[in-house]
């Protein structure tokens, strides 16, 4: 079967750009099937950095098409800016790039609907969202009247309909403004301060803006669907890029603490429209530790030195919103949930050289959560709140590890720490990340012990041929 993925199991940010980069060599076509420009991914080769977020990274290669399925929310200024970012550093992008006509369009009244509530309307915690206008463009999926995809920007009709949305859009974000006056609503605003009141949209600038985008975008618009079914069933090698993390997915995530779109492995099929019978492997991406950007519980959080030293080993800073992420102990539980959720068969742990030079590094293997023993992860998010974590302790390592390219050349303590995760989790490590570079990683053969614990899969392919 012709399908790899790779899906973070955490709250997002686990370097998995990085690793599609790697893995695009062996594929195809990729895939990036949820979410919109609220992700970011960094790769880094020799002394080229390149910063994505709609478009896969794949697009670097020349033989590699990158396909934006419809599961996407698009935001057409966002995946121009990146084109023209990727042709004026000499990267080929015309014939590589697929955007689905199903994609739902991000139109500014998202962004501003976002910037406004960021989901407090019931008060309390705000979720600290992108901003990106992800949330109200999924909201108007769901509800279908208000919504616009990328296809019928081409379609007679779009300025009747825009002109609909738009007056009932202006209605909407003035009795907002008004309620968030008189204190009815609990404004959040990404977080921050209450925003100013914006004059109304313009439907005819936003008409002649969109239609200027349209223009732009039609080389690359078409019936993605139908393209990766064809190709999959001729056996093409495709390989789905994950948005997020597994613990962000709007279903099973840590609701309301969540982004929009099925980010675990049960968004690929509903996503792209490849059923996940296709799918032969799915590689399960961790961070060495724990992070999370915006608002929500996060058991294991360090506030104080431990998390500090994560943070800058890490450069634990939003690729997107430049936000500093919290930082934390690795949390297996929470992993294990999401590993067990996607049907993951193996592990790749990023970022572990960050952990060294601590003296001694914490798992959480399990939670006390109002006295009790825990080790499923909760699924109210009020029951996560109350989570004391569980740890075990390991011996850390003071070697710098970003030049080691051999799993035998790690550490004992190193390969002690992914022998536990691989346990825990129940799935055998066979990628390592080292360092930001393509050539820190290292392809291992999981011990013995891992491959016993494996619960169903026995490993297909080795990861290092
Ligand atoms: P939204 O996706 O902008 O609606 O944000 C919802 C939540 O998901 C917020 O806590 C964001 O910080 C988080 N989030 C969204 N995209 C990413 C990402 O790519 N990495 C990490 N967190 C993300």
């Amino acid at each position: 079967m012709p399908g790899t993925c790779v899906i973070g199991l955490q709250w997002g940010d686990e370097a998995k750009g990085k690793l599609v980069d790697i893995l695009t060599e062996d594929h195809e076509i990729v895939v990036r099937y949820q979410g919109g420009a609220n992700a970011g991914h960094t790769v880094v080769s020799g002394d080229q950095t390149w910063k994505l977020s709609l478009i896969p990274s794949g697009i670097l290669r020349d033989a590699v098409v990158c396909v934006v399925t419809g599961g996407v929310v698009l935001d057409p200024a966002s995946v121009i800016k990146e084109i023209d970012g990727l042709k004026s550093r000499g990267v080929l992008v015309g014939p590589k790039l697929k955007l689905s006509d199903r994609a739902h369009l991000v139109f500014p009244w998202h962004i501003a609907e976002d910037r406004l509530l960021d989901g407090s309307l019931s008060g309390g915690e705000a979720i600290g969202t992108t901003g990106r206008g992800i949330g109200p463009c999924y909201r108007d999926k769901v509800g279908r009247s208000l919504a616009i995809r990328l296809g019928d920007l081409y379609r007679d009709d779009f300025r009747t309909k825009l002109e609909h949305i738009v007056a009932f859009k202006n209605r909407l974000l003035n009795n907002w403004h008004e309620s968030a006056d008189a204190g009815a609503v609990g404004i959040a605003a990404g977080g921050g301060s209450q925003p100013s009141p914006q004059p109304p949209l313009d439907a005819a600038a936003i008409h002649s803006q969109y239609m200027q985008y349209a223009e732009r975008l039609r080389p690359y618009v078409s019936d993605t669907t139908a393209y990766l079914l064809d190709n999959v069933e001729a056996g093409k090698r495709l390989l789905f890029e994950g948005a997020q993390g597994a613990l962000l997915d709007i279903d099973h995530g840590t609701f309301p603490f969540v982004t929009s779109s099925n980010s675990s492995g049960v968004g690929v099929a509903s996503g792209s429209g490849v059923p996940g019978r296709w799918i032969e492997r799915v590689i399960g991406v961790v961070k060495a530790y724990s992070t999370r950007v915006g608002g929500g519980p996060l058991p294991t959080e360090q506030m104080n030195p431990i998390g500090e030293h994560l943070r800058q080993r890490g450069r634990e800073y939003g690729t997107i919103t430049m936000r500093p992420r919290r930082c934390g102990w690795f949390d297996a539980v929470a992993a294990r949930y999401t590993a067990r959720l996607s049907g993951v068969d193996q592990l790749a742990v990023m970022l572990l050289d960050v952990l060294g030079g601590l003296d001694e590094l914490k798992i959480c293997s399990a939670y006390t959560i109002d006295g009790n023993r825990v080790e499923q992860f909760p699924s109210h998010v009020d029951d996560l709140k109350k989570a004391v974590p569980i740890y075990e302790t390991l011996p850390g390592w003071q070697e710098d590890l970003s030049s080691l390219r051999s799993y035998d050349d790690l550490p004992a303590t190193a390969k002690r720490y992914l022998a536990r995760i691989g346990e825990l989790l129940g799935r055998p490590v066979a990628i390592v990340s080292v360092g930001p570079d393509r050539e820190q990683t290292i392809f291992c053969e999981p011990p013995a012990t891992q491959q016993k614990q494996w619960p169903r899969h026995p490993l297909r392919t080795s990861a290092n041929t």
